[in-house]
């Protein structure tokens, strides 16, 4: 047989494959699992969205769009992003993707080219590095902690720029640690990228789970110059519990988005055509579900931030927006439970799981091995009977 593609073999197996694997071998063992794994709200999709899904299959909206959506659906987007981001594009400068991923993907194959060099703040949603190496570039890490908030400022931004620099992927709120940017924060920030013309992937999938009375920015708004070289990034997983509906978007400058409509056109073409429809009734009349998911979010996240910093061992600082929080497991590295080492976040999460029957995301893939990240899209009562287990199991640490 002859080898794979040089490409794909720079594409790594997710890290969090195999605890998801496992949780579901033990699940299926009839053993109950708490679920801190899930990268998606747990509310059912709204029935006002189905119903319209329901109603363009039975019209025979069934055959293929163009590429990048249709009209309607565009011209939802469009105006959503006029009321709600200060955004103002036209049709041809949006595209709509098989998930916010797609985008995130399509734009980094259109940007990036072997040998360019992307920078990402880390931790880091763990698919940007490998749609990067894809794409034949070097993602360059700029490293965050508590201490910045697990945010970088311009100064930083301004230490990892070489030549070499052709684009920052930045994501805020960000998944894991679920902090974000005040406007004054991104306008430093774009300063930077304008007097560098630097391009920005900016991923607002979490834009709408944002607390404590800040205001989500895009970065696109804040000026005519940082728009022409932002790419901006959201879709419908997060916001309207709609992940497995596959609907993201971009819009930037239109010699970008023609270019990720013709590598579009030569992979997957448009969206599912009757999804389209949905999506517009999601973008439309989804206020009400919104703000139910967003309350509940508030109530988890508050309740789950300070057990887990009542919690020997672990602490975490208060997310400002997503549904995640990010824990510091340092102080759990070396020692032992039972007879059995905690060498990394990974075995940390190996252990959770076989021992304490909770699921949780290693920090290694987000790349920082100090953490794991747990999620609250799971009842209040299922996050009560995981913390509990949590407890537990720590009680047998030496
Ligand atoms: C930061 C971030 N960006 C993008 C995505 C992709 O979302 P989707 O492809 O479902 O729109 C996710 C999903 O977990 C995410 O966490």
């Amino acid at each position: 047989m002859k080898p794979l593609s040089q490409k794909i073999k720079k594409i790594q197996p997710s890290a969090t494959l195999s605890i998801t694997a496992k949780a579901k071998q033990l699940k299926s063992q009839g053993v109950k699992v708490i679920n801190f794994g899930a990268g998606e709200p747990d509310f059912d999709t709204p029935q006002n969205i189905k119903q319209k899904c329901i109603e363009a299959l039975n019209k025979g909206l069934t055959k293929y769009t163009p590429t990048a959506g249709v009209p309607e659906l565009k011209q939802a987007i469009i105006e959503k992003l006029k009321k709600e981001n200060n955004l103002e594009y036209t049709s041809d400068e949006v595209i709509i993707c098989c998930g916010a991923k797609h985008a995130i993907f399509n734009a980094v194959c259109v940007l990036v080219d072997d040998g360019d060099e992307v920078l990402v703040p880390s931790p880091y949603w763990v698919s940007y590095p490998e749609m990067v190496n894809f794409a034949g570039g070097k993602l360059v890490a700029i490293p965050t902690d508590e201490k910045t908030n697990f945010k970088i400022t311009a100064e930083l931004l301004k230490k990892y720029i070489t030549d070499k620099t052709k684009l920052l992927i930045l994501n805020y709120p960000s998944n894991p640690t679920g902090m974000t940017y005040t406007k004054e924060e991104l306008q430093d920030i774009a300063k930077v990228l304008v007097e560098h013309q630097i391009y920005c992937i900016s991923d607002e999938i979490y834009e709408k789970l944002v607390y404590d009375g800040l205001k989500h920015i895009s970065i696109a708004s804040l000026g005519p110059e940082i728009k022409k070289l932002t790419i901006t990034v959201n879709g419908l997983s997060k916001a309207y519990s709609m992940t497995g509906w596959r609907v993201g978007y971009a819009c930037g400058p239109k010699e970008i988005i023609s270019a990720m409509n013709n590598l579009q056109d030569h992979s997957t073409s448009n969206i599912t055509t009757f999804v389209q429809y949905a999506s517009i009734e999601a973008i439309k009349n989804s206020d009400q579900f919104v703000s139910m998911m967003y309350n509940e979010f508030i109530k988890r996240r508050d309740y789950i931030v300070e057990e887990i910093n009542k919690i020997p061992y672990l602490k975490t600082t208060k997310p400002q927006g997503a549904f995640y929080i990010w824990v510091n497991i340092k102080e759990l590295k070396g020692k032992k439970y039972k007879d059995q080492l905690i060498t990394d976040s990974l075995k940390l999460a190996e252990l959770l799981l076989v021992e304490a029957k909770v699921a949780v995301i290693p920090g290694l893939p987000f790349g920082d091995d100090d953490y794991i990240r747990l999620s609250y899209a799971t009842s209040l009562e299922d996050i009560k009977e995981g913390i509990e287990n949590i407890k537990n199991f720590l009680t047998n640490i030496e």
